[in-house]
C-alpha cells in the first residue's frame, strides 16, 4: 500500500508494508484521514507513539471494510462504509483497527465529512461528559473553541444542552463559534477570560473547562472555575510547567484531571464509539451537528495540511483526501 512516510522534516506519499490483520480487528481501505494537532508533535518527536501503535502518522480516518478478524464479534460486513478512532495508521491507504473503535458512517454523509469526526467527537465527548462529568445545565468553558475538538465540544453541548463560553484567537473566529452554539466568547489574546467568564456567569464561575492550553492558562482557569468546579486538560499548547495555588483548590474544592484519549485501553474506545455511533450519529443525521471542515486537501499535500494547521486559522477540521 501506500502511506506517508515521514523522512527529514518532509512527509512523502511512497509504498509501504501492507498492515497485518489481528483476529479482533478490521482492515480499511480508506477513502479519507484527517490532521489532527498531535499529529504535528509527532512528527516533530515531541509525542511518543504508544506501544504497538502503528508508526505511521494520522488518528482517525473514514472508507471501506476490507477484511475481518476472526475473533471480531459484531454485523460489520466487507464494503461496509465506517470511520474508525486509530491509535495511529491514518493517513494511509489500508489500517488494521480494533472492531470496537470503527462505527458506521452516519447516513447520507461523505468518507470526508466522516473522516472529520472520530478523534474530536470522541475527545470531547470523552473528556466533558465521561471524565468531567458535565451534568445537565451544568456550564462549560472550552478553550480553543475554533479547533477541531472545539467545534465538537460547542455542538455536544448545544445538544445536550450545557451551555458554554470559548475562547479563541479572533472576533471572526468567536462569531462562527456562537453561530455553532456557544453562549458568547473571548477573544484570548485581547481580553483576560477571567473577567469574561465572571461577566458570563453572574460570578458564578464554570463548571467545567475543556483546556488544551495547560501552564499558562492554569492560574486563570482556577479561577474561572465555580464551586465543586472541574478542570480536565488535554493538551499542552501553552506549556506544560507551572506553580498552582492550592489554596484554591482546596476553598472552591476543586478537581484537576489530566487525560490523554490515544492511550485508552481498546475497552474504553470502543465505549466511546458506542456512544458517537448510537447518540450522537441521530443528531449528526439530522443536521443538528454538522462536520465542520475548514479544508479537503489529497494526502499527498499532507506537509500543506500540517502548515494549515499550525498556522492558527483554520476552523475545525484539515481533511486528508485519499486516492
Ligand atoms: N488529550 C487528548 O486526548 C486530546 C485529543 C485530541 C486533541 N487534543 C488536544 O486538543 C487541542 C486541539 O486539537 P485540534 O487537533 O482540534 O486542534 P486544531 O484544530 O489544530 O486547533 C488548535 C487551535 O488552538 C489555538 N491555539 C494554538 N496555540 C495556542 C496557544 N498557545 N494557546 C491557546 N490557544 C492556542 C489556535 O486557535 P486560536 O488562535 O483561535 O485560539 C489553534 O487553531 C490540541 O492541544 C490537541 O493536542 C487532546
Amino acid at each position: 500500500m501506500k502511506a506517508i512516510s515521514q523522512e527529514g522534516n518532509h512527509l512523502i506519499w511512497k509504498n509501504q508494508s501492507d498492515p497485518v490483520l489481528k483476529e479482533d480487528e478490521v482492515i480499511i481501505n480508506i477513502k479519507a484521514s484527517a490532521v489532527n494537532r498531535a499529529d504535528l508533535l509527532q512528527r516533530s518527536g515531541n509525542y511518543p507513539i504508544p506501544e504497538g501503535a502503528s508508526p505511521i502518522l494520522g488518528l482517525e480516518c473514514a472508507g471501506e471494510i476490507e477484511e475481518i478478524g476472526d475473533k471480531v464479534i459484531s454485523d460489520f460486513r466487507k464494503g461496509d462504509q465506517v470511520c474508525a478512532l486509530l491509535a495511529g495508521g491514518g493517513y494511509a491507504e489500508r489500517v488494521s483497527v480494533p472492531a470496537g473503535q470503527v462505527v458506521k458512517i452516519p447516513k447520507g454523509f461523505s468518507f470526508e465529512q466522516a473522516a472529520a469526526l472520530p478523534e474530536v467527537y470522541a475527545t470531547a465527548y470523552f473528556n466533558l461528559y465521561m471524565e468531567a462529568n458535565l451534568a445537565e445545565g451544568e456550564t462549560a468553558l472550552i478553550h480553543a473553541g475554533a479547533s477541531g475538538v472545539g467545534t465538537a465540544a460547542i455542538q455536544i453541548c448545544k445538544v445536550k444542552g450545557n451551555p458554554c463560553f470559548v475562547t479563541a484567537g479572533n472576533k471572526e473566529k468567536i462569531s462562527r463559534c456562537i453561530e455553532l452554539g456557544a453562549e458568547g466568547g473571548t477573544v484570548r489574546t485581547e481580553e483576560n477570560f477571567v473577567q469574561a467568564v465572571n461577566e458570563w456567569t453572574n460570578n458564578n464561575g464554570v463548571d467545567v473547562i475543556l483546556d488544551p492550553v495547560g501552564a499558562n492558562y492554569l492560574d486563570d482557569n482556577l479561577n474561572s472555575l465555580s464551586l465543586e468546579g472541574r478542570l480536565v486538560m488535554i493538551g499542552l499548547m501553552g506549556g506544560a510547567e507551572t506553580s498552582i495555588n492550592l489554596a484554591l483548590m482546596l476553598m472552591k474544592r476543586l478537581r484537576i484531571i489530566g487525560s490523554t484519549l490515544r492511550n485508552q485501553p481498546i475497552s474504553t474506545k470502543t465505549r466511546i464509539m458506542y456512544i458517537l455511533g448510537e447518540y450522537l450519529w441521530p443528531f449528526l443525521e439530522s443536521g443538528d451537528i454538522k462536520p465542520i471542515i475548514d479544508t479537503i486537501i489529497t494526502i499527498e499535500e499532507a506537509e500543506k495540511a500540517h502548515e494549515l494547521i499550525a498556522s492558527n486559522k483554520t476552523f475545525g477540521k484539515v481533511v486528508l483526501k485519499v486516492n
